[in-house]
């Protein structure tokens, strides 16, 4: 008999009832095979999201002069200022030739200028240092423009300062452009996060003067100090659900839609300044401040291995590059590859990635080969698989290169070592396909489950009838899709929940696992799931009785050897419980351990006004013996752990 010390009345109550119906799971003392370090996670990311930058639309990439309500995004004139986007004549780098013109008025007091309001606002907190920078020239000198420094403030939208400093040595003689940079330091925390960045003069010193912008950031700390790094929330959001691996540059996102606008490497290292930014597969500019060396930064502060996109010749708006033509594009490859890896004796590219302050090689071994999953695109693949697998191969015979296309379908030559398996659908989908893998054959051949998720209970019309945050129901049944991969994790080394992060109000996909505002970060009951399997990962997988292939309950066996630490994991995928009886082959059973459960009802999820709703809950198990009974509540998951030998 099995009891719970806390917070389980329910679970108290029944076990005292006969276990008529129990499902009986033996479980074998001999471990069947390791679990990959690599097993849990995922990947994808991006602007206003895991990336720190504060500012939206700071470097106007991509925007079209004139069209000022789309081109000034995020921007606003300060009392009687005038604000609009140029085409400068001389633009701050050639990567950027737009810049933002601010006339300041006459016949006006106090400060006058303009400001950003952020990703949808910007949080304040008197504990964190801000660094703000920005360009600014005057298209002609200007003898009206005496101030000498700009007052750059942390505002509330209704004017209350909450950070105040200057920038000095500002001159109505720069005609040129000038880089200039301060520290901010709030004196208080913000309420909320209904705040602005402003940058402003003093009125009587600007009058009718012309000043020109260019490139601005205002970047808060960021996770363990990475210069442009990460937004700490998020980054410890993800970091704590300890990530095996980590897949950039994202999967749409590295296509374009066009052979043009396909995520180009190059474009995203370097200065800011030098990076011109592009129209994502998400319709909206990413301005790939989060770049390769910021990607592969943060695997390494993550422990992560990285799984790495290389675009291999499609568009997804559907040009696939004829074969003849594919052999810059392979080199793009072998380039962004040698970025990575290379050495810089050897390689321009490794050079580059020296010359920005790392010398030594990133870890890698895996590369993804493009991002292709549904049936259509996967026309022509065959031969720019073959282009470009063969290439890489010889240049980089340590590496994995990893397809995309469905198993075995379009064949593909060479055949393939690893593959990406993607899986959107309903939860019962999830349920009902646990044994997906079981019956793949044990050839060598290994598989990365690159996108899954429980997407919408609507099976006929999932794609447009999509879950706005996860749900309780969808979750679990996720959970029991991954005691599937785990009993398969001989062959499956890694998977990885996606999306991951999506703002609340201003997304293009739902759902995603983590929510977030400029505020605050919102944990999805899929992300409770991802963090139980991935903290409680063991490392060897211990063979169980198969649960019922058309059942509603599932589980998986596995244990950390060192410390013969046994963990359960149960999902219970029906509405009603599920009583379990398990018998253990060990000698040794300690009487108490710990269990985790995550339960609801079916239909629920975690949102902004209700974030708390559903999240674990540990309590000590006690009652553990080498026979002992469970009941896993309705809508649940459960891990159970203690120590047997
Ligand atoms: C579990 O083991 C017992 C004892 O060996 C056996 O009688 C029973 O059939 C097994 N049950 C299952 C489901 O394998
Ligand atoms: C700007 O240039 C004018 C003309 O050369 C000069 O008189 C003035 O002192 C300069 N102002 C500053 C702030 O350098
Ligand atoms: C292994 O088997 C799968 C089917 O289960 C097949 O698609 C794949 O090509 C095979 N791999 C090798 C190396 O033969
Ligand atoms: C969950 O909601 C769907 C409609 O989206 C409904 O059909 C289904 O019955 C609900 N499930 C439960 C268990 O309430």
């Amino acid at each position: 008999m099995l009891g719970v010390s806390s917070s389980a009345v329910l679970l108290l109550a029944v076990v005292s009832t006969a276990m008529v119906n129990a499902i009986t799971v033996n479980v074998s003392e001999t471990a069947s095979h390791p679990i990959p370090k690599t097993l849990c996670e995922f990947g994808n990311s991006g602007d206003g999201g895991l990336y720190a930058e504060l500012l939206k639309n700071r470097a106007l990439q991509l925007v079209t002069p004139g069209t000022s309500a789309v081109a000034l995004t995020g921007w606003q004139a300060l009392n009687g200022a005038t604000i609009s986007v140029v085409r400068e004549s001389t633009p701050v780098s050639a990567a950027l030739p737009n810049a933002i013109q601010v006339r300041f008025p006459t016949g006006r007091t106090g400060n006058v200028g303009f400001a950003n309001t952020g990703y949808n606002g910007i949080k304040v907190q008197s504990s964190w240092k801000y660094t703000a920078s920005f360009y600014y020239r005057l298209p002609t000198s200007s003898p009206a423009f005496t101030a000498t420094s700009f007052i750059l403030t942390l505002q509330t939208t209704s004017g209350q300062v909450l950070a105040s400093t200057t920038v000095s040595g500002i001159s109505g003689n720069q005609t040129t452009w000038r880089q200039m940079s301060v520290d901010l330091y709030p004196s208080a925390n913000a309420a909320n996060t209904n705040n602005v960045f402003a940058i402003q003069v003093d009125a009587a010193r600007a009058r009718g003067a012309t000043v020109n912008f260019a490139m601005l950031s205002l970047m808060p700390p960021t996770y363990k100090g990475r210069a442009n790094g990460m937004r700490i929330d998020l980054a410890e959001a993800l970091a704590v659900m300890k990530p095996g691996i980590f897949r950039f540059p994202g999967g749409n996102n590295l296509e374009g839609q066009t052979v043009d606008t396909r995520w180009k490497w190059r474009n995203t290292v370097g200065p800011l300044v030098d990076r011109p930014g592009r129209m994502g597969d998400w319709s909206y500019i990413n301005t790939d401040g989060l770049g390769l060396l910021e990607y592969l930064y943060w695997c390494e502060d993550l422990d992560a291995e990285p799984i790495m996109g290389v675009w291999a010749g499609y568009a997804l708006g559907g040009t696939s590059v004829p074969e003849n033509q594919l052999d810059p594009y392979i080199q793009e490859a072998v380039d962004q590859i040698n970025f990575a890896i290379g050495d810089p004796a050897k390689s321009s590219a490794a050079a580059l990635r020296a010359s920005l302050g790392r010398s030594e090689p990133f870890k890698l071994l895996y590369v993804e080969i493009g991002n292709e999953v549904g049936p259509s695109p996967h026309v022509l693949m065959w031969y720019r698989w073959r282009r470009f697998v063969t290439r890489l191969k010889q240049e980089f015979p340590q590496l994995r290169f990893m397809a995309t296309t469905r198993v075995g379908d379009p064949r593909l030559d060479p055949t393939p070592t690893e593959y990406d398996v993607h899986e959107y659908n309903v939860p019962t989908w999830f349920a009902q396909n646990t044994f997906y893998y079981d019956g793949f054959a044990r050839n060598g051949t290994k598989y990365f489950e690159g996108e899954y998720a429980a997407i919408s209970n609507n099976p006929n019309n999932m794609w447009n009838e999509r879950f706005t945050f996860p749900t309780i129901g969808g979750a679990v049944s996720e959970a029991a899709y991954m005691t599937g991969l785990e009993r398969n994790s001989d062959i499956v080394f890694s998977a990885a929940y996606a999306p991951l992060i999506g703002h609340v109000s201003n997304n293009q996909w739902t759902p995603n696992l983590l929510g977030h505002d400029a505020g605050a970060v919102y944990y999805s009951t899929s992300y409770y799931v991802q963090k139980l399997f991935g903290t409680n990962r063991g490392d060897e997988y211990l063979p169980s009785t198969l649960p019922d292939r058309l059942g509603t309950a599932f589980w998986s066996v596995v244990r950390n050897k060192a410390s013969n630490e046994v963990i359960v994991k149960i999902a219970n995928t029906a509405t009603a419980q599920a009583q379990f009886t398990f018998n253990l082959p060990f000698n040794t059973v300690a009487s108490t351990g710990s269990l985790q459960t995550l339960s609801g009802t079916w239909n629920q999820s975690n949102t902004p006004s209700d974030a708390n709703l559903i999240v674990p809950r540990t309590s000590t198990l006690t009652g553990i013996a080498k026979t002992f009974n469970f009941n896993a509540p309705g809508a649940s998951v459960n891990i159970l752990t203690f120590v047997a030998s």
